[in-house]
């Protein structure tokens, strides 16, 4: 795991729009898995300047999303469809056709499901898969007790994520109890994982998954099982880490060296 302490939220968003602009860059029709939350609008907001003022060409660009909430229109504000197109696609020359995103209003789940597993196998895998972190150390929507293995399904939602995402609702009752989400095992497929948290509140879950046993309790600890992580982290998620300091210390003697990547 490539780990990166950045100082705040405008550097981690930086940092993580470069490597997917070089992703783009270097193979024009790559595959994206894209997150939602607060996490990553930084960094979208940053490849949205990068398309308007250094062309960066979105036009062959593929994405899939890791999750929507059940239940919820394309057109509910709150919905995750809404969300990426208000803060990435409505801005970027991507084709409509080449984005997906899990229908929250899938009337059969599991045949739903099992087609996004085949049309992300379709477009050849994905390339590059940005996540965030929930506070209970969630990737996606797989909450504590997913199956470390788990594909695209229906999820129940923790209260915990509940209460985290009520924040974007009118009402805490709201907010939608189910939703549609990759698995672990679905984005340990990826050919690379970028993972961002930022801020206190992060500090436990990114201790927790960089630091912890691998374990459904934590999912996004099933990261330690892939070989090519890089996690970007500002100074205070990164407060809770033992091995801060050696983290630092190879990713700086990597760059000195030009390196992308440790795997
Ligand atoms: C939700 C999303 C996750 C996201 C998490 C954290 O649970 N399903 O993909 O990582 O929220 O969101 P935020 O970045 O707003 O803290």
């Amino acid at each position: 795991m490539r780990i990166k302490v950045v100082k705040g939220y405008e550097d981690m968003s930086r940092e993580a729009a470069r490597i997917i602009a070089h992703q783009i860059r270097s193979k024009p029709s790559s595959v994206l898995g894209l997150a939602t939350g607060g996490t990553p609008v930084g960094t979208y907001r940053e490849l949205i300047r990068m398309h308007k003022e250094e062309g960066l060409d979105f036009s062959k660009v593929v994405t899939f999303n890791l999750d929507e909430y059940y239940g919820l229109a394309p057109s509910h504000p709150q919905s995750y469809h809404y969300f990426m197109f208000q803060n990435l696609f409505n801005h970027v020359n991507i084709k409509p056709e080449n984005i997906h995103i899990p229908d929250g209003l899938a009337s059969d789940v599991e045949v739903f499901c099992r087609k996004y597993e085949e049309e992300i196998r379709r477009h050849g895998g994905i390339d590059l898969q940005l996540l965030g972190i929930g506070r209970d150390g969630h990737i996606a929507f797989n909450e504590p007790g997913s199956s470390l293995a788990s594909r695209t399904r229906l999820v129940v939602l923790a209260e915990e994520t509940i209460k985290d995402n009520a924040r974007f609702f009118e009402r805490e009752e709201d907010v939608p109890k189910f939703a549609i989400s990759m698995g672990c095992g679905t984005i340990l497929e990826a050919r690379r994982i970028l993972l961002l948290a930022e801020g206190i509140a992060k500090a436990d879950a990114v201790a927790a998954f960089i630091e912890g046993p691998v374990s459904a309790q934590i999912t996004a600890s099933v990261l330690q099982l892939h070989p090519d992580v890089t996690v970007i982290v500002d100074e205070k998620a990164a407060s809770k880490l033992r091995r801060l300091g050696y983290y630092k210390r190879a990713d700086e003697m990597l760059s000195s060296r030009g390196q992308e990547q440790r795997t």
